[in-house]
């Protein structure tokens, strides 16, 4: 890491860093809480800039640090205009770190959830459809919100990252398994329909 003397800033090289697919254990750890003082660091503040750049590079809607084989607990999140995702409600970039989750209410929603580390393959997932989200962010400064929707959907499958659960383990009917090809071609209407209703009552 190189330090610019003068101004304290940090020379911006960001690396896009490999992403761990189904199957490697480092996706089955439990990923451990950061340090203010670590957070801190220039080392660590790269690193959450190289999990932006990787999740925006893969096009993904969140990437949490363990899936690019540093188990710990942050994870990003960032819903714009994604071609994957034309119905998903927009989340700004968002860097959770140490987050906890709280369902608010006892409503939940099947969502159609894929993920970076398993390729090609979506399926149907039970999710709440409000959560309490509880975390620092980059600058250790406390985040305090909720999440509706889809959204709270897509907190739900990062932060299930840092406890090293993937969305396969949480699809009840294996039917339900499909890959990009095929959702597009034989569900994504049905969801499509299904899921309007839902996220105009919640939004984003
Ligand atoms: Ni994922």
């Amino acid at each position: 890491m190189l330090r610019a003397p003068v101004t304290g800033c940090y020379t911006q090289v960001m690396t896009l860093r490999k992403i761990a697919t189904i199957g490697h254990p480092v996706l089955r750890r439990r990923a451990r809480a950061v340090t203010r003082e670590e957070l801190e660091t220039p080392t660590m503040q790269a690193f959450i800039d190289d999990l932006v750049e990787t999740m925006r590079d893969a096009r993904g809607a969140g990437l949490a640090a363990i899936q690019i084989y540093e188990p710990v607990r942050i994870c990003a999140l960032e819903v714009e205009a994604n071609p994957r995702y034309p119905y998903a409600p927009r989340i700004p970039l968002t860097i959770l770190v140490n987050p906890k989750l709280e369902p608010i209410g006892d409503e939940r929603f099947d969502n159609y959830e894929g993920c970076l580390s398993v390729p090609n393959l979506r399926g149907v997932v039970s999710r709440h459809a409000v959560v309490h989200v509880t975390a620092w962010d980059r600058n250790a400064q406390p985040l305090d919100f909720v999440a509706r929707g889809i959204s709270a959907g897509t907190y739900q499958h990062e932060v299930d990252h840092l406890d090293g659960v993937v969305f396969l383990d949480r699809v009840t009917d294996p039917t339900t398994l499909c890959t990009w090809e095929h959702f597009d071609h034989y569900q994504r209407e049905a969801f499509i329909e299904r899921i309007t209703p839902f996220i105009a009552r919640h939004g984003g």
